[in-house]
C-alpha cells in the first residue's frame, strides 16, 4: 500500500498548527503498519530550508500555466531525513518561496498552483501510489481535478482521501477566478460549487473517495453545525468517518525532549515539574509556590481566546494571588489586547507572551500545573493530549476532540477538568475547581499521573486509516 499526503504543513518544515504534527507523524506510524507513505508539501523559504542542515535532491522539474502566468517548479526530495517516510517540497519561485505558510493576499493561487504542481508530478510517476490522501482546504481540488481534470485522465483510477481537520476554513473563491483551474469537463462544475463560490472544502467532500475527521465528536457535531457545510456532509454521511488524531510520543516524550530543562518521568513528575515550573517562573517574574496555569495556541475566538481574560481577572478577584497564569500565542490584534490588559490588571500574575515559540511551548507543558483550552470549535486538539502526557492537567470545554480525549477528574479514570458553556462564568468555575484540585495533593498527583498513562499514540488511529484505505478497493 503506498499513500502520498499533501499538505500545506508538515513537522518540523512547516507548522502553524496541529496540521503540521499530525502529517509529521501519521505516515511514520502508517510505514511502522507497512505502508509505504510520502508527504507532499510547498517549499517555502522558512529558517527549515534555509538553515542548510537539510539537504534536498532534485526529482521532477516542470512547467505549468496559472492563468495566463508560466511558473516553472522543482519537486526536491529530502535526502537521509530522519522522519521515517519519504519527505518531497514543492518549489514554485514566485508563489510558494514565502517565508510564511499562510497570510498571502495570493494564497488562492499559491495553493491552486501547488495542487497542479503536485498533480503533474504524480502524472510522471512509473508506480503511481494506491492512495492519495488530501488535508484541509488547501489540498481540496485535487479529488476534483483527479476525477475530471482533462490533463489528468490517467490518474482518474486513484481513490482519493480528504482529512478535514478544521471545516470553519474552507477556502472559498469567486467564479471569477474559474480561469485559474485546469481544464476539466465544464458540466461537472457543480463539483466545484458551494452557495454560489468554488469551495475547495465542500468539492474536496464531494468529490473523495472517503473523508474523516480529526475525532469522532467532530464529525457528530458537524452535521450539525459546519460553518455551511452540514447539509453537504449530511449528503455524504456513508462515506465519511471519525479518527481521533493521536499524538508523536518519541517526538513528544519528557523524558527526552531536548527542549526541555529538566527531563522526567512518571516516577520523578513531582520533582521535574517543580524543576521546569521554577524555570519558567523565574524567567516570567511568579512565584513558584503557586500553581501555574498556561493558555499555548492561536488567539482567535474558536480557541475561546477572548474569554480567557475575564474568566482568569474574575478568578484572581476571587482568590487574590492564589495562582499565576502564563498565555502563548498570538492571532486577533482584539484578543492580543485583550491579553494585554489582562496583565496589567493582574500584574505579577499574568503573563502574556505574543508569537510563537515552539521551545517555550515544550517548556510550559513540561512546567505548568494545568492548561487552558476553553475552545468553542475543536476538531481533534493536541495541545491537551501534549499537556496530560507532559504531566499537566487540561482544563477542557467539552467539544470535538476534546471531548473523546479528556474526562472529568470527578469521573472515573478522570484525567482533567471539563466544562461545558463556552462562556468566562463557566471557565472561571472549571479554575476554581482546579484550584481546589490543586490544594488535595493526593487527588491531585493521581490525576497526573493518570494524564501521563494515557496512551494517545499513533498506532490506533494509523491501523484505522488503513482500514480506510483498504476499504476502498
Ligand atoms: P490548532 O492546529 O487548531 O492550532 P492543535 O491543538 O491541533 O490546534 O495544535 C496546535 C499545535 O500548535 C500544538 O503543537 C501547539 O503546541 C502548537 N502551538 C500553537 N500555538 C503556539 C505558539 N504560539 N507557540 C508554539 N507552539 C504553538
Ligand atoms: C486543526 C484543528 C485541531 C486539530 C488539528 C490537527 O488545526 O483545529 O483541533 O487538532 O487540526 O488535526
Amino acid at each position: 500500500m503506498e499513500i502520498l499526503h499533501v499538505s500545506a504543513e508538515c513537522y518540523p518544515a512547516a507548522k502553524v498548527g496541529g496540521l503540521a504534527d499530525v502529517v509529521g507523524a501519521l505516515p511514520k506510524y502508517q510505514v511502522q503498519e507497512g505502508a509505504i507513505a510520502k508527504v507532499v508539501i510547498p517549499a517555502y523559504r522558512n529558517p527549515f530550508r534555509e538553515s542548510g542542515k537539510h539537504s534536498f535532491e532534485l526529482v521532477h522539474q516542470g512547467g505549468l500555466w496559472l492563468g495566463h502566468d508560466w511558473y516553472h517548479f522543482n519537486v526536491w526530495k529530502e535526502s537521509n531525513n530522519a522522519l521515517g517516510f519519504d519527505f518531497y517540497q514543492v518549489d514554485i519561485p514566485g508563489l510558494l518561496d514565502t517565508p510564511n505558510v499562510y497570510g498571502y493576499s495570493n494564497d488562492t493561487e499559491r495553493f491552486l498552483a501547488f495542487q497542479v504542481a503536485v498533480l503533474d508530478w504524480l502524472s510522471e510517476w512509473q508506480h503511481q501510489p494506491d492512495v492519495v490522501h488530501c488535508h484541509d482546504h488547501h489540498t481540496g481540488l485535487i479529488p476534483f481535478l483527479l476525477k475530471y481534470g482533462r490533463k489528468y485522465t490517467g490518474l482518474a483510477h486513484i481513490p482519493t482521501v480528504l482529512t478535514i481537520h478544521n471545516a470553519q476554513y474552507q477556502g472559498q473563491f469567486g467564479w471569477d477566478k474559474l480561469y485559474l483551474i485546469p481544464s476539466f469537463d465544464l458540466w461537472k462544475s457543480g463539483m466545484l460549487d458551494w452557495n454560489g463560490a468554488i469551495n475547495p472544502l465542500a468539492s474536496a467532500i464531494k468529490c473523495a473517495w472517503r473523508i474523516n475527521t480529526v475525532s469522532p465528536s467532530y464529525m457528530e457535531e458537524l452535521y450539525h453545525a459546519a460553518n455551511g457545510l452540514e447539509g453537504l456532509l449530511n449528503t455524504e454521511r456513508a462515506k465519511a468517518r471519525g479518527i481521533l488524531n493521536g499524538i508523536d510520543d518519541d517526538v513528544w516524550d519528557p523524558k527526552s525532549d531536548p527542549m526541555v530543562p529538566v527531563n522526567f518521568g512518571i516516577k520523578d513528575v513531582t520533582k521535574g515539574k517543580k524543576a521546569n515550573k521554577e524555570n519558567i517562573c523565574e524567567e516570567y517574574g511568579f512565584n513558584s509556590s503557586l500553581p501555574l496555569f498556561v493558555f499555548i495556541g492561536r488567539l482567535v475566538g474558536d480557541k475561546g481566546a477572548d474569554y480567557i481574560p475575564e474568566a482568569v481577572s474574575r478568578a484572581l478577584y476571587e482568590h487574590p494571588g492564589a495562582f499565576n497564569c502564563l498565555i502563548l500565542g498570538s492571532g486577533d490584534a482584539h484578543i492580543e489586547w485583550l491579553m494585554q490588559q489582562a496583565r496589567l490588571l493582574n500584574g505579577e500574575h499574568f503573563g502574556v507572551y505574543i508569537g510563537y515559540n515552539e521551545a517555550l511551548s515544550r517548556r510550559l507543558y513540561a512546567g505548568a500545573d494545568f492548561l487552558l483550552m476553553p475552545s468553542r470549535v475543536e476538531p481533534c486538539g493536541l495541545n491537551q493530549m501534549y499537556a496530560m502526557r507532559y504531566g499537566t492537567i487540561p482544563i477542557v470545554r467539552t467539544t470535538g476532540g476534546l471531548r473523546d480525549t479528556v474526562t472529568d477528574f470527578g469521573d472515573e479514570g478522570g484525567t482533567g477538568v471539563r466544562f461545558f458553556q463556552p462562556t468566562a462564568g463557566d471557565l472561571n468555575h472549571a479554575i476554581g475547581r482546579a484550584l481546589e484540585l490543586y490544594s488535595t495533593k493526593t487527588t491531585f498527583n493521581k490525576i497526573r499521573k493518570t494524564g501521563m498513562q494515557q496512551d494517545h499514540s499513533w498506532n490506533k488511529a494509523a491501523r484505522q486509516y488503513m482500514d480506510l484505505y483498504t476499504s476502498l478497493s
